[in-house]
């Protein structure tokens, strides 16, 4: 018999045809209501499932009793129950890696985007008026041998360390749970408390998984340590930034800007202030939103639930239930 796998997220081509020549494939596109009695039905005979951003909650996997592997197309995983996945035995996978360098350049771009003022000085351009050569009024500030806190050094933060400490000369402070000596060695990388680092960086940058202990790490009193004329990048998940405290810091000039890729709430609602602040540049969580790394990422998802639902180690599962062979 072969195995059913739902998928609710849109899938390539090829991709596609490639696990429906092995499994019995219900493709549902881009599903935004997993309320959907299709959808419902068949995750009841399903046994695999595939997709991301949506929440998956203990409700929904109660609806599909013979579900054994979850193979999200993102790297994040806090759209899922991980500790419930885990005890009901049903193995979570996700993409690690293949995506670390565009994500990376994505936090570069904010960087970048937001120091220079970027989108603020280009809608100059498109409203027409440029009428005299650019004055103080409208200069940027520096990239190039600043200091960039890193609240967060996992793979994608050591990414966008790198290009800082290698391409522009900065100085690399990082927060995180576990020193990184071999980054210490090869960008003079310094690992600092937290607020210490708020009140030294000129850019702080945050990314950090989403958990509850990361929930709203930067709130008014964190927004209070930073520089007036320090720049904070979310790349991470929205929730980790209190969004009203931030609103309140960039109206005052607490903080000089913001470069967000992530919200509190996505889609952004059109009337959230984060939409036309001149000293923010928002990006609708693009981190990862290249033809070639969404391409990899399938890819990986579509490997890691083949080799699961064969009864193989799939390349990047998240947690560890009891199916999981050594
Ligand atoms: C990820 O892979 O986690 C991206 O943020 C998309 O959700």
């Amino acid at each position: 018999m072969q195995k059913r796998i739902v998928v609710y997220r849109p899938l390539p081509e090829d991709l596609l045809a490639e696990l429906k020549r092995d499994f019995h494939v219900e493709d549902f596109g881009h599903l935004d209501d997993l309320d959907d009695p299709a959808f419902r039905a068949a995750l009841s005979e399903a046994h695999g499932l595939l997709g991301a951003g949506q929440k998956i909650t203990a409700e929904i996997l109660d609806a599909a009793p013979q579900l054994e592997t979850i193979s999200s197309v993102s790297v994040g995983v806090d759209a899922y129950p991980v500790e419930e996945l885990t005890r009901r035995d049903i193995q979570l996978c996700h993409t690690p890696d293949v995506l670390t360098e565009t994500t990376a350049d994505t936090g570069f771009l904010l960087i970048m985007a937001t120091a220079r003022r970027a989108m603020e000085l280009a809608d100059l351009i498109r409203r027409g008026d440029w009428q005299a050569s650019i004055g103080e009024a409208h200069y940027g500030s520096d990239v190039h041998g600043k200091t960039l806190g890193m609240v967060g050094m996992g793979r994608i933060g050591a990414a966008i360390a790198r290009r800082g400490a290698l391409g522009f000369g900065m100085r690399i402070l990082y927060s995180n749970a576990s020193p990184k000596p071999a980054l210490e060695e090869e960008l003079g990388a310094r690992r600092r408390e937290l607020d210490e680092l708020l009140a030294e960086a000129d850019f702080v940058c945050v990314t950090v998984p989403l958990s509850a202990e990361t929930e709203r790490l930067i709130g008014q009193r964190e927004l209070g340590l930073m520089r007036d004329s320090a720049i904070l990048i979310n790349i991470a998940r929205g929730k980790v930034v209190d969004e009203t405290a931030l609103i309140e810091a960039l109206n005052a000039g607490r903080i000089r800007a913001a470069g967000l890729d992530v919200f509190e709430r996505e889609p952004l609602p059109a009337d959230s202030p984060l939409s036309h602040m001149a000293n923010v540049v928002a990006l609708p969580h693009i981190g990862s939103a290249t033809h070639e790394t969404r391409h990899a990422m399938a890819r990986r998802a579509v490997d890691n639930l083949r080799l699961a639902l064969s009864g193989e180690r799939p390349i990047s599962p998240f947690n560890d239930p009891a199916r999981l062979p050594a």
